[in-house]
């Protein structure tokens, strides 16, 4: 059996959450926990996995399983990390040092974000067996050849581009907190800075978070503002012509993030991508698009045959990245797990979430009388 090494008041991300709640300012938590327009595609995500029933296999000795996975020729101690999380350090001052450290301490991959408030050289230090960069594809060719050059200097271990931002989300959590940029102190964010000191005075001594890795790009002509220069960066789509670029640009493992459909995932084949994360960027984008699960279902033979799967959107427990493994997903990965774990717990949040993620995901497979984490498939599945 696992050792259990975390926190007893807090023993699931659900417990996290309502602490988290509490804990941080609202207009923190809603940027964190909110979905867009009603919100069903976030609660999609999640009943999806409900749905899912795996039959247990008794009469084995279960008293040992491997839970590790191989992805990329890389050895991961747990087939579970934390995707990228953009402006990490306003939810948890710090959150993204801390959680390269967790990740590269436990051994799991940790994907940073183009708009990450930490420098990609210096995560790149923190974790350098488990870092990844995800890449917001930048409108100019240039700044898209940069931010690759240093990502592959730094020392990277793959390289993942998001498709599922062709135009910036209207999320009406944040509208309503007044969450703008550059950020403004407007009468709410200072209440809710007064009322949870803790986290105005960590965020004090850190300074304002900022979008370190691609100020560098903005130009004395962008007169603009912050928030047209961030809305601009990025294409409006990325285009097959870029992907074939950075495949030429860049020779390490590439995966692409938000595949939701058939022909996306058979274009990423034909492009010589590695692998893809099935997501549907945790229901913040669109709220009438599918679970992650039933995207998943949907992949063609092909793709899991060429590539390496993986998801995202609505793991929220051990059993669910099983459950993913069941339909062929190689590695889950859980975002707002892990800011609730540090709105909750702070920094300190990030190893609590990677303990009841181990742990689950253990006595997940012990239950079901399966050995190895390689060899959940779908003939557990209750069809
Ligand atoms: C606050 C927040 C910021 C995010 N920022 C990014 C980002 O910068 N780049 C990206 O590719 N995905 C981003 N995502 C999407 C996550 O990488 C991931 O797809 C999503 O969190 C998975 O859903 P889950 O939170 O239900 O686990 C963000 C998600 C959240 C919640």
């Amino acid at each position: 059996m696992s050792a259990v090494n975390y926190d007893p008041r807090y023993p699931s991300v659900f417990d996290l959450k309502q602490k988290a709640k509490k804990q941080i300012p609202s207009f923190a938590f809603d940027y964190v926990d909110g979905g867009i327009d009603d919100e069903k595609g976030k609660q999609r995500n999640r009943n999806a996995f409900h749905d899912i029933e795996l039959i247990p296999r008794y009469l084995t000795d279960v008293s040992s399983v491997d839970i590790s996975t191989e992805i990329f020729g890389k050895h991961y101690a747990i087939p579970f990390g934390v995707p990228p999380i953009g402006l990490g350090n306003m939810m948890w001052p710090g959150a993204e040092a801390a959680l390269a450290q967790a990740c590269q301490k436990s051994s799991i991959p940790y994907i940073l974000s183009t708009f990450s408030t930490t420098q990609l050289e210096e995560i790149a230090q923190i974790a350098p067996d488990v870092c990844w960069f995800q890449l917001y594809m930048p409108n100019d060719i240039e700044v898209m050849k940069d931010i690759i050059r240093r990502v592959k200097c730094a020392g990277f271990n793959a390289l993942v581009i998001t498709l599922d931002i062709p135009v910036g989300a209207k999320r009406n959590r944040e509208i309503k907190n007044g969450l703008k940029l550059p950020f403004r102190l407007t009468p709410n964010i200072i209440w809710q800075s007064i009322i949870h000191p803790v986290w105005a005075i960590q965020t004090l001594r850190h300074g304002q978070p900022d979008f370190v890795n691609v100020l560098p790009y903005r130009k004395d002509t962008d007169n603009d503002g912050l928030a047209q220069f961030i809305t601009s960066f990025t294409q409006h789509g990325v285009t097959p012509e870029r992907l074939k670029m950075v495949r030429e640009l860049w020779d390490g493992p590439l995966i692409l993030k938000g595949i939701q459909c058939k022909k996306d995932a058979k274009l990423a084949i034909r492009h010589g991508i590695d692998g893809i994360i099935v997501s549907n960027h945790g229901g913040r984008q669109l709220d009438a698009a599918p679970s992650s699960v039933d995207s998943l279902r949907q992949l063609p033979e092909s793709a899991h045959k060429n590539l390496t799967i993986m998801l995202d959107s609505g793991i929220r427990t051990g059993l669910d990245v099983v459950r993913a493994k069941a339909l062929g997903a190689q590695m889950g990965f859980s975002g707002r797990s892990f800011f609730y774990g540090m709105g909750a717990l702070g920094t300190g949040g990030a190893n609590q979430v990677i303990e009841i993620f181990r742990d689950e995901i253990t006595r997940s497979l012990q239950q079901l009388g399966c050995l190895s984490f390689s060899k959940m498939d779908s003939s557990w599945i209750n069809q």
